[in-house]
């Protein structure tokens, strides 16, 4: 019998560059995930074309139209109940969430940050490591806590900073690694050999 691949959320706002490599790897039978939903805060964003190209369920929590955080985190919780989610990856999810729905889903959430955590928390990381002169960069995949961009890791992936390198170029090199690393780590999580051991963890 084939195992129980776990129905994951990916959650956007923008391109989705890194939702389209967790879809692709997801398209292997063997991978311990398949994507069952692309949810978006933006009707506009590019990645939700994709996702539709992909033949993936897809929907729209506009944080516009809601009156607070809470409302508009409960609105996309009853969405990932009806399609029945299992774990969620932020993937360029650019809303701040609140305190009860990252306990919903303690220890089923990932995010991506393109840093090397707990260096460049927040927005700007390529160009703060270049104004610091790093010599090294990359990437997490962490499990989501109610503080931003903290959380136990599962992964971390490394690139050199090189003479000259632009904003632009340096953040290439670091989304080349990203899709990479989260195509790892949530393999990692769905086949449970990665846990979130912060708080209360409930798996
Ligand atoms: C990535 O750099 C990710 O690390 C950050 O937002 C960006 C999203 O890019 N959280 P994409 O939408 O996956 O292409």
């Amino acid at each position: 019998m084939t195992p129980h691949r776990r129905r994951t959320a990916i959650l956007i706002s923008g391109r989705g560059s890194n939702m389209r490599a967790l879809i692709e790897a997801a398209r292997d039978p063997a991978y311990p995930a398949e994507i069952a939903l692309v949810l978006s805060n933006r009707p506009d964003a590019p990645g939700l074309s994709a996702a539709r190209e992909a033949r993936i369920a897809t929907a729209i929590v506009d944080h516009k139209i809601y009156a607070g955080r809470e409302e508009f985190d409960r609105s996309m919780q009853a969405m990932l109940e009806i399609h029945r989610i299992e774990l969620v990856c932020l993937a360029g999810f650019m809303r701040l969430l609140s305190p009860w729905f990252v306990q919903q889903w303690q220890g089923r959430m990932l995010n991506i940050h393109p840093s090397l955590l707990p260096a460049y928390k927040g927005l700007h990381t390529h160009e703060r490591a270049l104004a610091d002169g790093a010599r090294e960069h990359g990437c997490t995949v962490h499990f989501v806590v109610a503080e931003l961009d903290s959380g136990p890791v599962v992964l971390q992936a490394r690139v050199p900073v090189l003479r000259g390198d632009s904003a632009q170029a340096l953040a290439a090199r670091v989304l080349a690694r990203e899709h990479e690393a989260y195509v790892e780590a949530l393999r990692l999580v769905a086949e449970g050999h990665a846990h979130n051991t912060s708080g209360r963890g409930d798996d």
